[in-house]
């Protein structure tokens, strides 16, 4: 989503205009810079569209040793040059960048500021005016003013201010958005992920929600909106800069569908000791042993992430699960256990849905356990444990590797559980062996893409919509498979239970509607096979994705045989290249789809 990237202390231009090129990645629809260069002299730039269109504006006198950029994906109001950020006060003295939303806009503005003018739609300029306004009528500096505002504003939010009679200085606050702050030797740099920076620090001091913070290139305040001070632990980021790097791809969706195999080898390592014996935290062990009932709450890709878990938790720990979106359960909390237990899988860890759910699990005392990518992120910091994916910086905006990650480690905690709860499946279970053939398996995929790019060539490109159908773990992969694909390619399609079709979806088959059909699960695969007669005889063009046990002749994806609760990791692996292919001979932006943003940081 958008992304904030602030330096103070050296030549910012370029800085910033990187670390935003390295937030690219998220989605944004206009972007903009402000430069100051201390000497009296101030540049704002702002365009529509992409980074370059910005750089395209920029004078080359533009410079400064204090800047603040931002890329905006439009919330309130459209993306105009207007709208995008950095917003500023009518008297021409603050300049604000702002990712999240303040719900109490309108009200600040009819408020407090019914005299001003506004030259945008957006709520971050009522801020910016409400800071102004505080500073000339209460005659306040720039921090105390900023600090006075916050008390006023709700919602979420990172942001960066300057104030042009104070240019050496940044003034940062923090509530609900992700912002860090990196250390530098004679500047400090401000990003809203650390990721977009890391050319220029290792050294990141994460903030709490309520901070606030005074920044110049050699100090460093932070404080609560009251003025109480607050110290911050600083940490270096065991982070590989070339890991987020595109190499020889030309887009980084197939780059992660690519890495797969490595993720798998590496949670095999990080999480299986020699013997296969599940290395997970005693505590998280004991926890979620003593939980009635595990709640998995989720989003997009990791919610069908989590029905594929669901099928395993049941398996070996016997421990009945549910699946919510976040987004519903955070306002209509479902009725709980005696004694749940709280699993949120979050790629990125800043999802807003998410963490509505987690601040009211934690105000009910309810345990928790993130699964993310995002060693520091927020849902991290605020549940009760965490549980890291380690599949490396996921760019692409289509959810890969982070999904077969959460797969992969929902079954490692589930066996570690299974086991101690003295499940015998769980303790049956060769997961070292399971995880090892997934490795090779995806490998064996991702070698054969080619053919997977002829099918998507032929079905997938000439149609508008298309349909996945699979049941038990299949269904759930189809829901993903559907939701890949209609992301990237713009290709209408759905997921379906393989028998629900024919009570009333059926409707829509007619002559070359690609239906691709998910055969793994042992118990059903007979059935799944009679529902494709049924969409083939309407003029459906069926592609299969088969395991190998369960293979006909004229099956189009053959996959190497793994058990079925391993299933997901290779049968989803096909569907994420069709996507691909689907996406990338369409001439879409592959790893960039129109709309979307990579970390959903609103509600
Ligand atoms: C789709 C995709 C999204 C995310 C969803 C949740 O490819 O990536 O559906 O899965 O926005 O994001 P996280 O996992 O970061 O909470």
């Amino acid at each position: 989503m958008c992304g904030i990237v602030g330096v103070v202390g050296k030549p910012a231009r370029e800085v910033v205009l990187n670390g935003l090129k390295n937030l690219e990645y998220r989605g944004y629809d206009s972007a903009g810079i402000y430069l100051n260069d201390l000497q009296g002299h101030e540049y704002l730039t702002k365009a529509v569209g992409r980074i370059a269109n910005l750089e395209e504006k920029l004078a080359p006198e533009e410079e400064g040793t204090t800047g603040i950029g931002h890329t905006r994906w439009a919330t309130h109001g459209h993306p105009t040059v207007e709208n995008a950020h950095p917003q500023y006060s009518e008297d021409g003295r603050f300049y604000l960048v702002h990712n999240g939303v303040i719900e109490n806009y309108l009200e600040l503005k009819e408020k407090y500021l019914a005299g001003a003018h506004f030259k945008s739609e957006t709520d971050t300029e009522v801020v910016v005016q409400l800071v102004a306004k505080l500073a000339k009528e209460e005659n306040l500096d720039a921090f105390s003013a900023f600090k006075q505002a916050l008390k006023l504003v709700k919602g979420s939010y990172a942001f960066l201010l300057v104030d042009n009679t104070k240019p050496d200085h940044i003034y940062i606050a923090k509530n609900k958005s992700p912002m860090m702050l990196g250390l530098g030797d004679g500047f400090n740099i401000i990003a809203s992920d650390a990721i977009s920076v890391l050319d220029q620090t290792k050294t990141f001091i994460a903030l709490n929600d309520g901070d606030c913070a005074d920044v110049t290139k050699d100090s460093i305040e932070i404080q609560d909106c009251d003025g109480n001070k607050a110290e911050r632990e600083a940490k270096v980021l065991d982070i590989d800069p070339n890991a987020a790097s595109k190499g020889t791809y030309e887009f980084y969706m197939l780059k992660e569908i690519d890495e797969q195999p490595a993720v798998m080898r590496r949670l095999s390592t990080d999480y299986l000791d020699e013997a296969g014996k599940p290395v997970v935290d005693e505590k998280i062990i004991d926890a979620v042993s003593q939980a009635d009932r595990i709640y998995i709450f989720a989003a997009g890709t990791s919610y069908h992430a989590g029905l594929v878990g669901k099928e395993i938790f049941e398996k070996f720990t016997g421990i009945p699960t549910e699946v919510g979106y976040a987004s519903e359960a955070g306002y209509h909390f479902p009725m709980m256990s005696k004694h749940p237990f709280f699993i949120f899988l979050t790629q990125s860890g800043e999802t807003a849905d998410s963490r509505v759910v987690l601040t009211e699990a934690n105000k009910r005392g309810i345990p928790s356990l993130t699964m993310t990518n995002v060693e520091g992120s927020t849902l991290s910091r605020e549940a009760t444990y965490t549980m890291l994916l380690n599949a490396g910086p996921e760019i692409a905006v289509a959810s890969t590797k982070a999904y077969t990650a959460q797969v992969a480690l929902q079954a490692i905690l589930a066996k570690a559980v299974g086991e101690k709860l003295g499940d015998q499946a769980a303790k049956d279970w060769n997961l070292k062996q399971g995880l090892s053939l997934a490795a090779e398996g995806i490998q064996e995929i991702v070698d054969g893409k080619e053919k997977i790019e002829e099918l998507a060539k032929k079905y997938l490109i000439p149609s508008r919509n298309a349909f996945y159908i699979g049941r038990g773990i299949d269904h759930a992969v189809s829901l993903e498979s559907a939701l890949k694909l209609k992301e990237v390619s713009y290709i209408q399609t759905e997921g379906f239970a393989a028998a629900e079709l024919k009570h009333g979806t059926i409707s829509l088959i007619e002559d070359g509607t690609p239906v691709i059909a998910l055969i793994n699960d042992p118990v059903t695969a007979d059935l799944t096979r009679g529902n494709i007669q049924e969409v083939a005889s309407r003029g459906a063009n069926v592609i299969t994705i088969v395991g190998k046990q369960f293979a006909k002749e004229g099956d189009n994806i053959v996959l190497p045989e793994i058990d079925y609760y391993l299933s997901a990791l290779l049968s989803v692996v096909p569907t994420q290249l069709l996507a691909y292919f689907a996406s990338k001979n369409k001439g879409l932006d592959v790893d960039k789809p129109r709309n979307l943003a990579k970390s959903v940081t609103v509600e």
